[in-house]
């Protein structure tokens, strides 16, 4: 299937932004919808809704059927264990959240240390910060080196008996850069540390097997993968899930209530309390179904593709500098062109059609290592095309004209 065709199920790809087609390169912050995943939407609305795991009426149960086995595409994609292992969040953040609370509370002292990295988006910074609040451990934080990289070296003096645990991005929102995460995870459990892994940028653009990376616990998020906003993946290892406390409390996630007292549901229902957003995750479904028909094979090709194309050709541009210079990238590029200021570089492109991202993309530890206020940043997804690329670059020119 080639990129012009698939190109065809992105209804809004067909719109015109300022009288001009539009040209989406924001891909990282969210990606656009195919109609499979808008009409399954729909369908549920239209011929399934009702709550799930409560009635015994039919509409109920279809309802709960089809949620059911949403959860086990999801971990037939992501090759998890078992399907008690997948969590329904509204997201990465709330995965993290649910993590950052839930673990430190059980497994956590005031002597322990976490690890994170200087490259990570804020969610995955500021939810172990609101543990160490209540909690008092401490955190240390990976750098990185100038080309954008987890300076795995100072890592490894990082790491010692009291880490509990390491939470690192799959990919950089912010750079692109794809991180060692294999290496980070034996590395961790060699001391004892359990690992985390914001798999926000990673799931979008290529092959996830939870077994075989042997993370502990996997977040992302539907929409940054064809699929809606408000629905996300938490996965974790049984052997943690089962130990951790509720992260909610309300229904679904008892067993048994009393004044007394109140005993907790099994996994996954323990971490699902209230009604889910089940048409969400229907799309979910939907979009997951979307990728497994394209294959991943096809999406790291001409996202590979599009990466070293756009690459090569902003870099020569006179005066722009990429920032994440890694030979391992996937994503998104980000740059500046001399002291121009990325927003007028985002408003001008917009002007054209064209989406980008500008600003500190929520890393601002990022930005204050290049000391910069933020960057100008273009992601892909498998819709893009080469001939948007040479429009996208043609209008940097221009706008670089046009702002120097
Ligand atoms: N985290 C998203 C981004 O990088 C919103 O744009």
């Amino acid at each position: 299937m080639r990129p012009e065709i698939i190109r065809n199920d992105f209804p809004i790809l067909s719109e015109m932004i300022n009288n001009k087609p539009l040209v989406y390169l924001d891909n990282a912050a969210t990606t656009q919808k195919p109609i499979q995943v808008i009409q399954a939407m729909n369908n549920y609305y239209m011929h399934l809704n009702a709550n799930v795991h409560r009635g015994v009426h039919t509409l109920s149960q279809n309802a709960t059927n089809e949620f059911e086995l949403a959860r086990k595409l999801v971990q037939d994609f992501i090759y998890a264990k078992e399907q008690e292992e997948i969590i329904f969040t509204r997201g990465t953040t709330e995965s993290i959240n649910l993590v950052a609370s839930s673990f430190c509370d059980k497994f956590l002292t005031k002597d322990d240390e976490i690890i994170i990295s200087e490259l990570e988006h804020h969610s995955n910074i500021v939810p172990w910060q609101l543990a160490q609040e209540k909690i008092q451990f401490k955190i240390r934080v990976i750098p990185i080196t100038q080309s954008g990289e987890l300076d795995i070296e100072t890592f490894k003096t990082l790491l010692n008996n009291k880490t509990k645990l390491v939470a690192v991005a799959h990919i950089s929102n912010a750079l692109g850069t794809i991180n060692p995460i294999k290496e980070i995870i034996e590395l961790s459990h060699h001391k004892g540390a359990a690992v985390l892994i914001d798999g926000a940028q990673g799931v979008p653009h290529m092959k996830i097997n939870v077994q075989d990376l042997d993370c502990d616990f996997y977040a992302f998020s539907g929409h940054k993968m064809y699929a809606p906003m408000g629905v996300g993946v938490l996965f974790g290892k049984r052997k943690y899930l089962d130990q951790m406390p509720p992260y909610h409390g309300g229904g679904e996630m008892i067993k048994e209530v009393s004044f007394e007292g109140t005993t907790f549901n099994e996994i996954p229902f323990k971490f699902e309390a209230g009604t889910p957003s089940v048409s969400d995750v229907i799309g979910l479904k939907s979009a997951i179904e979307y990728i497994n028909n394209i294959g991943f094979d096809l999406i790291q090709k001409h996202e590979d593709f599009l990466m070293h194309y756009t690459t090569e050709k902003l870099m020569e541009i006179n005066g722009l500098k990429i920032y994440g210079t890694s030979k391992n990238k996937a994503g998104s590029i980000s740059f500046n062109i001399n002291n121009i200021h990325p927003f007028d570089i985002g408003t001008l492109l917009d002007q054209l059609g064209i989406a980008i991202r500008t600003g500190h993309h929520c890393a601002q530890p990022v930005m204050k290592h290049y000391n910069i206020v933020g960057t100008a940043r273009v992601s892909f997804a498998i819709y893009n095309t080469i001939e948007e690329i040479d429009f996208f670059i043609e209008s940097v020119k221009r706008a670089k004209l046009m702002l120097s």
